[in-house]
């Protein structure tokens, strides 16, 4: 249980939790939704593409289908992750939650099809699981917003370089941007030494700040 009463997951393999101990929700909420999601929304788009490093439960990419639905705004996610947390390991997850989320029925309907290796689709949304290791996994390209969430720099410093970084900041569309809750200084600097601008936004509690970058 994190700090604002949303579970998370904590990752044998990696020793670590899946989201801040600060709150896992609020987390999400503020790097992912606010300061990706809304930040790119500003521009119309006629189908906002989001790619997200780490699926994991499927939790982020069910809060951006919910704001998706919100906004009446077309929305298309791929998911990249090693695998799926197992059902044990995602009914934890969800019994966790002290009060049911209005996004859990999406949640629960992107993991069954993902499950099934099948895309989930809706009126609003479109939703893809691609199992694959990066950095080596192929992605799509001209995303609007990339969900950098792979486990810290302390657990996995591979995929904060530059060579793993380079292939989620070339999938960005000319307007998009990719957001992590990581504000570790050689992560901007890598990112700058590829080319992109940086920004440093205001971070979720727990962290004074967060990275945003965009095609420079
Ligand atoms: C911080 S967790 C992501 C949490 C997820 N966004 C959620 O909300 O549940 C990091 C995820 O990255 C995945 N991962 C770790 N190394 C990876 C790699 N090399 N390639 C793809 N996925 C990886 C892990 O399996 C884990 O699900």
């Amino acid at each position: 249980m994190t700090r604002d009463g949303s579970p998370s997951l904590e990752s044998d393999r990696w020793g670590c939790a899946f989201h801040s101990r600060h709150g896992a929700l609020t987390e999400a909420l503020h790097v992912y939704i606010a300061q990706g999601l809304e930040y790119v929304g500003q521009k119309p788009f006629s189908e906002l593409q989001v790619l997200e490093m780490g699926a994991g439960t499927g939790f982020n990419a069910a809060l951006a289908a919910e704001w998706a639905l919100k906004h009446r705004q077309k929305f298309s996610y791929t998911g990249i992750d090693l695998a799926l947390p197992s059902d044990s390991e995602w009914e934890a997850w969800k019994s966790g939650w002290p009060v049911v989320p209005s996004w859990m029925p999406i949640a629960e309907a992107l993991r069954e099809a993902w499950i099934r290796s099948e895309v989930y689709e809706d009126e609003w949304v479109k939703a893809t699981f691609v199992q694959g290791q990066a950095p080596e996994v192929a992605l799509p390209g001209d995303m609007h917003c990339v969900f950098y969430d792979a486990f810290s720099p302390t657990q996995q410093p591979e995929l904060w370089t530059c060579e793993a970084l380079h292939p989620w900041l070339k999938a960005l569309h000319p307007d998009g941007c990719l957001v992590t809750y990581c504000a570790r200084g050689h992560v901007f600097r890598a990112v700058q030494s590829l080319g992109y601008a940086t920004e440093h936004v205001p971070g979720p509690p727990g962290k004074r700040e967060m990275l945003r970058a965009t095609v420079a």
